[in-house]
């Protein structure tokens, strides 16, 4: 075989791989014996730029009902073009061998290399997180929203400083939006800024907070209200990771990939709409990069948010709603990715209101949104006052007013100011707001 170019493979049973997660177990599709076509793909991989890999195994069963065809090594890139601020994001089941070869890389020009991630990371994927950076300096810090502090900000900022890492230095922020905001607001921080990667580990932060340079942590008065744009190097996102993902979380994230496709991409839409998305799902590399290119468009068009209509504010659809909803409830009760699903079902409603779309794109909505295994309405119902007094507050209003992402058709979305208040409110009541 051609070195570097690999065959199709016909990989790991998806429940196999699952109890032991980290393994590359494949096996070539074909008509010869099990055996010889174990041995004949272990040849490929040994004259491959992967013949180091030390997780390449053979597999022993094959589970027909969880084989998937791809080859897990294949990487594609796309580029976010931000003049000289541009970078890559490289895509595929496993890049690791590509972190790899960045870290490497990069240690070999003298540069010094730090990692920040999270507990659940260090417990769940700890070969992977060898594989990417053999023993550089690691920083765990604690899961959850609460570590995106001033407290845990200046953890990192140590860290940093005691690692002596000098401006040349990089930083590769491994896990969820948590992680890549925190890390990345220290990056950009830190001497006044120092280069970061980014290795997103949820399906929310490969489609959404991974890209596009937003950084930041929260304030007892608030989310996000400090930070900085700070544009990644580069992105890495490799989909396996999400199999040790809880499946509450992969939820969320559908939230943000349903998002996506109502405010830009209606094939996207109706391909979840034909078949709902799940962490087995083949094609979930190629809707993840689907929905990172839209995000880059989008981010490219209007990079620092100062659009008058439409630009990066459409990002935002469902989520004037949603994050009233986080806001009333106090960051606990809802996942953000739930509170942004209650909050399509709300700004379709709303859409609907004002004429855009009809009835049935309005069922078309929440169809997808419940196949995803994400709620429409709130569990418990919500007084309307401090709901619309949250509203009110958002970053997103301009001068009082109050101002929506709606949808014009599901696969296009708008800015739309001076909202009459009672349609809100009736859209709210809708989704459970009393
Ligand atoms: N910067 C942006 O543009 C942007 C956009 C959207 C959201 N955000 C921010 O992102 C944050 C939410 O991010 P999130 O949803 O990724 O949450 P998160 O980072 O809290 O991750 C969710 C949970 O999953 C765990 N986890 C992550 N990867 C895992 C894996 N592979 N296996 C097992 N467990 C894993 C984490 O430890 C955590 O407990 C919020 O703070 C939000 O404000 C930022
Ligand atoms: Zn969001």
């Amino acid at each position: 075989m051609e070195k570097g170019k690999f065959p199709t493979f016909l990989v790991a049973t998806v429940p196999k791989w699952k109890a032991n997660p980290n393994p590359i177990s494949l096996m070539m599709a074909g008509g010869a014996t099990r055996h010889r076509r174990q041995a004949e793909m272990i040849r490929a991989l040994k004259g491959s730029p992967y013949r180091d890999h030390k997780r390449i195994r053979p597999l022993r069963e094959v589970d027909p009902g969880g084989v998937l065809t791809f080859n897990p090594f294949m990487v594609e890139n796309l580029t976010v073009n931000l003049g000289e601020r541009s970078y890559p994001i490289h895509f595929g089941a496993d890049v690791s061998a590509v972190v790899q070869a960045q870290v490497e890389a990069l240690v070999a020009a003298g540069r010094k290399i730090v990692v920040v991630t999270d507990r659940n990371l260090a417990r769940h994927q700890p070969e992977v997180l060898r594989t990417m950076f053999g023993g550089q300096a690691t920083l765990v810090l604690e899961p959850g929203e609460e570590t995106k502090s001033l407290r845990e900000l200046g953890r990192t900022l140590d860290f940093l400083a005691e690692n002596r890492v000098d401006r040349s230095g990089a930083l590769f922020a491994v896990g969820g939006g948590v992680i890549g905001d925190l890390a990345g607001f220290a990056a950009a921080a830190y001497l006044r800024g120092i280069a970061f990667y980014q290795v997103p580990t949820t399906l929310l932060s490969m489609v959404d907070s991974s890209v596009g340079g937003k950084t930041g942590i929260n304030l007892k008065a608030g989310k996000n209200l400090v930070g900085a744009f700070h544009q990644p190097r580069g992105v890495f996102v490799g989909t396996w990771l999400l199999a040790t993902l809880p499946p509450r979380e992969f939820a969320a994230g559908m939230a943000e990939v349903i998002k996506t496709g109502l405010l830009g991409d209606a094939d996207l839409f109706a391909q979840l709409e034909h078949a709902a998305l799940t962490v087995n799902s083949p094609a979930l590399s190629a809707v993840v990069r689907r929905c990172c290119a839209l995000k880059a468009r989008v981010v490219e068009a209007d990079e620092h948010e100062t659009a008058q209509e439409g630009g990066r504010a459409l990002l935002n659809l469902g989520h004037t709603f949603g994050h009233a909803i986080e806001q009333v409830t106090g960051y606990g009760a809802y996942l953000h990715g739930e509170a942004v699903a209650i909050g399509l079902a709300a700004a379709a409603r709303l859409s609907r209101k004002l004429g855009h779309i009809d009835d049935r794109a309005v069922a078309r909505v929440e169809a997808v949104v419940v196949s995803h295994q994400l709620p429409l309405k709130l569990r418990a119902p919500l007084p309307l006052a401090p709901l619309m007094a949250a509203m009110a507050r958002d970053k997103k209003t301009r001068a009082g007013a109050l101002r929506f992402v709606v949808l014009k058709s599901l696969g296009e979305a708008a800015t739309q100011g001076g909202i009459d208040p009672s349609l809100v409110e009736a859209s709210f009541r809708e989704v459970g707001a009393m």
